[in-house]
């Protein structure tokens, strides 16, 4: 009898994203023409850069020629994008190995297949609310325990967040081994800054823990104060991994790239104490489990470096931002509770009325024609929230705010 991996029947059978689609697909049942404004579900909208797109054309005209065609690629990347990656982090100031570069399909793989190289036994730490892929990937790895009525489970650590400490994950108390922080936050929107990272940094040095550190909003940083990157922090080499995706970057959501970062330095300990650097058991796995990404894709990725990339990105990234700074400020002006939407594209704020989050979504969708992502998706004590994107056009994002401002 083959028996099945049962860790996996205790998690959703679907997307976060798909129960909103029910409910959006009961909607248009009733209504098939009414005009819905998308705000749920951060997924990217303008096209992509020209310059990767050329990149893309001129990398399928190589696979077409003998002289240039590619098979497998190299396990970590090719050498063109490692080493613009690595240009970029020593233009910060962060001097990294090339070996410490592992390109891939996307943050998502990586958050989640990381949990292949790290002991059974680790207690891990999420804040709540949280993306539910690092809870998720924690339970369908065996790691989760049992679940209580709060919907919490007995071996992940819940790093206590809400309004009172502007969303900004607390020292646990107890000792934990594995933390996922998520700088800008989903979905809060909101930032870690400098002293409050250090904190983590200097936690996980004294408890020889590691920070799985979700950089995928990095780009949208404007502020002084906000580390770009976990390495602008002393000592985070030694116990941080750091994992970037060019989707919300870039446009990207679609194509698929991204990158990990595995300092040589990050260490992790067999049961008898001897110290293993991290990379090589994620090179191993790698070595087993992947073949790495396809050449047109790094290619396009590539592409993004160029003068004309930079420029096509910052644009992106600010017509993003500028939605989110209007949702914020639109929203503030009706007296709301609202966080984020100033270094990241996502906007979290509290339902009007103290409502719960799904009775807010249905209130969007049926009276505003607006869908939201409503906070519970990210947790029990999400509830009574609502995201918005600001990955929508500008042109509906006004029309959305217009319409809730007629009749609040
Ligand atoms: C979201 O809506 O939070 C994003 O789509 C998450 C993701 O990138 O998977």
């Amino acid at each position: 009898m083959a028996l099945a991996n049962e860790n996996y029947l205790k998690i959703p059978e679907s997307r976060f994203s798909d129960e909103i689609e029910k409910r959006v697909n009961a909607f248009k049942v009733l209504h098939p023409t009414t005009k819905l404004i998308r705000l749920g579900i951060g997924d990217v909208t303008r096209p992509l850069p020209e310059e990767a797109v050329s990149a893309i054309h001129k990398a399928a005209e190589e696979m077409l020629h003998p002289e240039t065609f590619k098979g497998y690629g190299p396990l970590q990347g090719y050498d063109f994008l490692i080493d613009k990656i690595l240009k970029t982090y020593r233009s910060s100031g962060i001097i990294l190995d090339k070996e410490s570069i592992f390109v891939n399909h996307g943050a998502k793989p990586d958050i989640g297949n990381i949990g292949h190289i790290l002991g059974r036994d680790n207690i891990i730490a999420i804040a709540e609310p949280v993306y539910p892929v690092y809870e998720n990937a924690a339970i369908m790895s065996g790691r989760g325990g049992e679940i209580n009525d709060e919907e919490k489970w007995s071996n992940i650590v819940y790093l206590h967040c809400s309004k009172e400490n502007n969303f900004v994950p607390e020292l646990p108390d107890e000792r934990v081994d594995i933390i996922y922080l998520c700088n800008p936050n989903n979905p809060t929107g909101t930032v870690i800054n400098k002293t409050e990272l250090k904190k983590w940094v200097d936690y996980a040095l004294e408890n020889q823990s590691i920070i799985i550190y979700d950089g995928a909003y990095h780009a949208y940083i404007n502020e002084p104060d906000i580390p770009h990157s976990i390495y602008e922090i002393k000592g985070a080499k030694k116990v941080a991994l750091e994992i970037r995706s060019y989707s919300k970057t870039a446009g990207f959501t679609g194509l698929r790239c991204g990158y990990t970062v595995f300092p040589k330095e990050l260490m992790v300990y067999t049961r008898t104490g001897e110290e293993i650097p991290l990379l090589k058991l994620w090179y191993r796995r790698n070595l087993n489990y992947s073949n790495g990404v396809s050449y047109v894709v790094q290619r396009a990725a590539e592409a993004l470096y160029s003068r004309k990339g930079r420029i096509e990105i910052q644009e992106l990234i600010g017509y993003y931002l500028e939605n989110a700074k209007f949702i914020r400020e639109e929203l503030s002006e009706l007296g709301w509770e609202v966080f984020g939407g100033v270094n990241s594209p996502y906007v979290w704020f509290k339902t009007p009325r103290n409502q719960p989050s799904w009775k807010f979504f249905h209130e969007l969708l049926y009276n505003y024609n607006i869908i939201g992502m409503p906070g519970i998706i990210f947790g029990k004590s999400g509830d009574g929230y609502m995201r918005f994107s600001g990955f929508c056009s500008y042109e509906d994002t006004e029309e959305a705010m217009k319409r809730i401002k007629s009749n609040y």
